[in-house]
């Protein structure tokens, strides 16, 4: 065997799909041939699902029996309500939600069936299972009473309701609409490779996604958008100059959560939804602050080190800014990734191939020696 791949697999095509299509030289994502700008001014995240699962647009009645569906499956067993209660004060949302994940396999009918219709009906339960897994963790940790879902409102309208016990206002349905759609599909990032790999193996529906929840998990990925709050909250609090601190940062080595990224070597088209959603609830709310912040230091990164900033720059001040606290910005990407990482799931079972690639060996020469353990040094 020869030929090696890039180091971290880079540029390696890995599977067909008709998912999703991104252009990194010239910054274009397209879900089913359809582009991001368009989708993320006019779509919402049930019409985004719905193209992602099925590849097309729905028409009006198809949207309303999907949206229907998805609202009907906003249901938790209440022994997973009741583990909730059980984990320690120190797990934080994104271990609770992989968790959790995994035990919603023991009170779903489908476990085992992978059959294409099966796989369609778990991918509705653990879409909506998903939000209300955060929302209900959230409010169990801070002592509140559980929130009953709402089947009548929006996915997003729903999570914020569950998450914060009142009606959300019109801005902050619209804002996590468009981030859910904006976050929802992108191709064969670490999270969505990692769940096909595993529903190759014939496994199930729940263990591809507990596996994409623990690659999202990582400050590489999608934790990369709580390490970008973290950031702008200790420039904050050390009264420090945003862009003197990250040229200190980049001068020891560090990397700055929130810039750079595999494919794109131009600006990722979601950040430049997330920078304006960003400073428009920011000049709303009275409160630019953290808005200002960011964009100091991304002119700085952009002109100085020529990077560009990614979709977890400005999604961290815009959930700052509709006062979601630090740690549930991870969960609220694999809320809207769900529906990306079922689709693949999907596909990758409707014409499965076992997937198991080679390595590039680099170690010791073969054949060596057994040295019996007396002639060991
Ligand atoms: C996304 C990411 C993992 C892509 O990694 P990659 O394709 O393996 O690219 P590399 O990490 O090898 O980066 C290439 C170069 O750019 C630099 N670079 C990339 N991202 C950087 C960042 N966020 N801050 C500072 N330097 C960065 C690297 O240090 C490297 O420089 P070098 O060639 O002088 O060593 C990387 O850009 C990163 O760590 N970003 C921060 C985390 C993040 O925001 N993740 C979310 C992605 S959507």
């Amino acid at each position: 065997m020869t030929a090696a791949g890039g180091k971290g697999l880079e540029g390696i095509v890995a599977a067909n799909s008709g998912i999703c299509w991104i252009d990194g030289d010239a910054g274009v994502l397209s879900y089913r041939g359809i582009d991001i700008h368009e989708l993320a001014v006019n779509s919402t995240f049930e019409e985004t699902t719905y193209l992602l699962w099925n590849g097309i647009l729905p028409n009006e009645l198809a949207l309303r029996e999907f949206q229907g569906r998805l609202a009907l499956s906003r249901s938790l067993d209440q022994r997973i309500v009741d583990m909730l209660r059980t984990f320690p004060v120190t797990a934080t949302p994104m271990e609770v939600l992989r968790t959790a994940v995994s035990a919603l396999s023991f009170y779903d009918a489908d476990e085992k069936d992978n059959s294409h219709d099966a796989n369609v009906r778990k991918s509705y339960n653990i879409t909506s299972q998903i939000a209300m897994i955060v929302a209900i963790y959230d409010r169990i940790r801070k002592g509140l009473e559980v929130v009953p879902p709402n089947r009548s409102i929006s996915h997003a309208a729903n999570f914020l309701w569950m998450l914060n016990g009142v009606m959300p206002s019109e801005t902050a349905v619209k804002t996590m609409d468009m981030a859910l759609v904006l976050h929802a599909e992108h191709e064969l990032n670490a999270s969505t490779f990692a769940a096909r790999v595993i529903a190759a193996t014939l496994s199930d529906v729940h263990s591809a996604i507990t596996g994409a929840i623990g690659a999202l998990k990582g400050p590489l990925h999608g934790g990369a958008n709580e390490g970008v709050m973290r950031l702008l909250h200790t420039i904050d609090k050390a009264g420090a100059d945003p862009v003197e601190y990250v040229k200190n940062m980049l001068a020891a080595k560090q990397k700055i959560s929130g810039f750079g990224h595999r494919v794109y070597k131009t600006e990722d088209p979601r950040a430049t939804h997330l920078r304006k959603m960003s400073e428009q609830l920011g000049k709303d709310a009275n409160q630019s602050k953290w808005y200002d912040m960011s964009r100091a230091i991304e002119l700085y990164i952009n002109t100085d080190k020529k990077l560009n900033a990614n979709v977890d720059f400005y999604s961290a001040s815009t959930y700052a800014t509709l006062g979601i606290d630090i740690d549930l910005y991870t969960p609220i990407f694999a809320i809207s990734r769900i529906s990306g990482w079922t689709a693949h799931v999907i596909e990758q079972l409707d014409d499965n191939r076992l997937i198991r690639p080679r390595a590039n060996y680099i170690g010791p020469v073969y054949p060596s020696p057994y040295i019996p353990m007396e002639e060991r040094g």
